[in-house]
């Protein structure tokens, strides 16, 4: 039994539980990884990193069609999906490649099987799979999330018949459908909305909220949803979905009831911590609402039991796995560290993009704070006029008066994604408007846009 004693057993492959076992290993602890299905997790083989192999083959193909502004023609330009869908596969393949050296490389043991908590053997953890028995010194739990499927009636059937996808199956569409219905407006399905939307389907959104894209700056997100209604994508808000039947989706939207034709449904409403048969109760670790609670260390109310990534219910996103899992391991090897969450970036991939670091307008209201804000279009960036074609864009920022200090900053449009990263630190490090204003942009960037909004403060 001694070699099956570890100093860190990780459940789950995904963001959380890859790079905890990497920085674990090299620190030099003993690390076996359990995972039961694909290493890399949801982001790797059915969320990030498929997604946004679809979304650039949107891109590009927009850049097809759109290159007469731009002086180019590119007649008859063709979107072939089985083709976008095998690309997308050897993008998965070589990226879960790359994981599975990873761990080689950190000397992590990885075994493809489902495991769970099973109690203690002293003060050692037991892991269990259905054929053995572990102990470890400490566990990360990182199992991830699964889309949530609500009880509409049909949904189930849909599931099962192919009329009805998750984020998973969406990926592996070979052909295009017509009419393509998205049942809530958040991240999954917008981003999936704007690629079906770009390729050629007709696409409507149904969402139960009045606006879409969930916590985002409203200001933001409305202008993105302006921007995809021009583009054709109809939008149903405050719609609850009653049932998914016949190639069609009802809904009911003030009070009445609405009908949409649809060749495929996407069904993307949210997804939950995945705690199933994870064994929680033999150690008493405790849950709310589904996902484990931990502290600003991934700690659970187990000393040694951690939780990272989508599993705690925090941020569910792959950043903020990864950013928890080192925190984890650093605390494990007796580092002190907290993930502070303030300026935790969040992106959706659609064109125009989406990106936001910080506080809300909405959250400074709700909070009552005092802040000062300037909303400017992104083409007062020489770079942005130049490389789209009069696209719509936003920089918007949130300035603390009393610290002089950024804190919030929320941008639609093209590259957003790239450069939000630069608020985000200048967040972080908490430094002054004066500060930011003392910083050199190169030129042209679409960054400048940032400093622009900064100098327009006073
Ligand atoms: P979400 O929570 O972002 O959006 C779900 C939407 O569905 C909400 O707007 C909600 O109001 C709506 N909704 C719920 N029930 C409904 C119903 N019965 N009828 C109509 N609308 C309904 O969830 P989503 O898009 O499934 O994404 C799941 C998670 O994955 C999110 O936490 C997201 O952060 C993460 N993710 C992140 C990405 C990124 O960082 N770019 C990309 C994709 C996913």
């Amino acid at each position: 039994m001694s070699e099956n004693v570890f100093d860190l057993i990780v459940v789950g492959g995904g963001p959380g539980g890859y790079l905890a076992a990497e920085r674990a290993g090299h620190a030099g602890l003993s690390v076996l990884l359990f995972e039961k299905a694909e290493l890399g997790g949801v982001c790797l083989n059915e969320g990030c990193i498929p997604s946004k192999t679809f979304l650039y083959s949107g891109k590009v193909f927009e850049h097809a069609n759109d290159g007469k502004a731009f002086g180019v023609s590119a007649d008859n330009a063709k979107i072939d999906q089985k083709a976008v869908v095998k690309r997308k596969n050897k993008v998965v393949k070589a990226n879960v490649l790359g994981v599975k050296n990873k761990m080689k490389m950190s000397n992590v043991i990885v075994i493809s099987q489902e495991a769970k908590l099973a109690g203690r053997s002293g003060s050692n953890f037991n892991i269990v799979t259905q054929d053995n028995r572990y102990e470890t010194k400490n566990v990360i739990l990182a199992t991830g999330s699964h889309a949530i499927v609500p009880p509409i009636k049909g949904v189930k059937e849909g599931l099962d018949s192919g009329f009805v996808l998750t984020n998973k199956e969406i990926l592996d569409l070979e052909t295009i459908p017509d009419k393509l219905v998205v049942i809530g407006g958040g991240v999954i399905g917008l981003e999936m909305a704007s690629y079906f939307q770009t390729v050629g389907s007709e696409v409507t959104v149904v969402e139960m909220l009045g606006h879409i894209a969930g916590d985002i700056d409203k200001e933001v997100g409305s202008l993105l949803q302006k921007t995809y209604a021009d583009k054709g994508i109809k939008f149903h808000l405050n719609s609850q979905v009653t049932a998914v039947e016949d190639g069609q989706v009802k809904f009911e939207q003030d009070g009445k009831l609405e009908i949409v034709q649809a060749d495929k449904v996407l069904l993307s409403v949210g997804r939950r911590a995945s705690t199933q048969n994870l064994g929680l109760e033999s150690l008493a670790i405790y849950t709310e609402r589904g996902h484990i609670v931990t502290d600003d260390r991934g700690l659970t109310n187990v000393p040694g039991i951690y939780a990272v990534g989508d599993v705690n219910g925090r941020w569910m996103l792959a950043h903020a796995a990864y950013r928890e899992a080192e925190v984890a391991v650093k605390t494990i090897l007796g580092k002190k560290d907290i993930v502070r969450y303030t300026a935790l970036p969040s992106v959706i991939y659609t064109n125009p993009e989406v990106a936001s670091v910080g506080l809300t307008e909405e959250q400074c209201k709700e909070q009552n704070l005092d802040y000062k804000k300037v909303s400017i279009p992104m083409s007062y960036s020489g770079r942005y006029v130049a490389e789209t074609n009069r696209e719509r864009g936003l920089c918007k920022i949130l300035v603390d008066p009393v610290h002089d200090r950024l804190i919030g900053c929320h941008l639609l449009g093209s590259y957003a994604s790239e450069l939000i990263i630069s608020a985000g630190i200048m967040i972080e490090s908490e430094m002054t408007v004066n500060e930011i204003k003392e910083l050199v942009f190169p030129h042209p960037t679409v960054a400048e846009v940032i400093r622009e909004a900064v100098f327009m403060l006073d």
